[in-house]
């Protein structure tokens, strides 16, 4: 049985002493035992702070990006080995916003994949097709493109310790949420280009789903059968109703 994970992404939301509020409002209205697991993805600079908030808590720190390189010279860039420093256990990778905003290909997803196994990390693996894409019917397509990108690079047993989150674009930050119907639909196609490569991990491996995830969808959404979780933008910004979505995954 896959445990629901819920993880926030805070995005480039917030001040020191919000994000400072909004852990200590979550961990108060989770409990010491949440009943999914559960993760926070705030901007870098206050991932040392989240860290110290959380200790004790169930709670796990992600990170909303890394870099390929181990280290060197690359100014501005932050590397996975510095995210495990700080007490971080996954990262998301591939979001769309870096996809669209700052040109990541599908090779530098990949690479950015690869580099977060490499230093420790569980990357949340985001795909998810545009507006266009869908209505010109080939969401599948562009799916199994960005999955395929990984998968030659990286090699099924990778999946073992990863995260996938299918994002549709067009319900990121709309308010338009993918019915659960067809969120299952491309749940099951996405485990299915996996299982085409290993059962066993296609049926081990969590699918978050993102795209105006709320407390008022969450419960009808982690009920299908393919949906183990969500990734959830805006709506993980207010910690009650971030705790009430977490509970929706019990
Ligand atoms: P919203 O929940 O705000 O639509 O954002 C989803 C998302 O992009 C999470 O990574």
């Amino acid at each position: 049985m896959r445990k629901i994970l819920v993880a926030g992404n805070w995005k480039m939301h917030g001040s020191r002493a919000e994000t400072a509020s909004l852990v200590e409002g979550l961990t108060a209205a989770l409990g010491d035992a949440p009943v999914s697991e559960v993760a926070v993805c705030p901007p870098f600079v206050y991932l040392v702070d989240a860290a110290a908030a959380l200790e004790g808590s169930e709670i796990r720190l992600g990170a909303q990006d890394l870099a390929v390189e181990p280290s060197g010279a690359y100014t501005g860039e932050i590397a996975g080995t510095m995210l495990r420093d700080v007490g971080c256990h996954f990262v998301i990778v591939g979001h769309s916003e870096r996809r669209s905003l700052y040109g990541e290909t599908d090779g530098v997803v990949a690479a950015k994949y690869r580099a977060a196994q490499r230093d420790g990390l569980v990357p949340i693996l985001c795909v998810g097709e545009t507006l266009e894409e869908r209505e010109r019917e080939v969401t599948e397509a562009v799916i199994e493109r960005q999955l395929r990108a990984v998968l030659d690079s990286a090699a099924i047993a990778s999946f073992e310790r990863a995260v996938v989150a299918y994002e549709p674009v067009w319900a990121i930050g709309t308010g338009r949420t993918a019915s659960p119907e067809q969120a299952q639909e491309v749940h099951g196609f996405i485990r299915g280009i996996l299982a085409a490569d290993d059962d066993t991990i296609a049926d081990s491996v969590r699918i978050l789903y993102g795209g105006s995830v709320k407390p008022s969808n969450a419960g009808d959404l982690f009920s299908m059968p393919d949906v183990d979780g969500g990734l959830v933008g805006g709506a993980s910004l207010d910690a009650g109703g971030f705790a009430e979505i977490c509970r929706a995954g019990g």
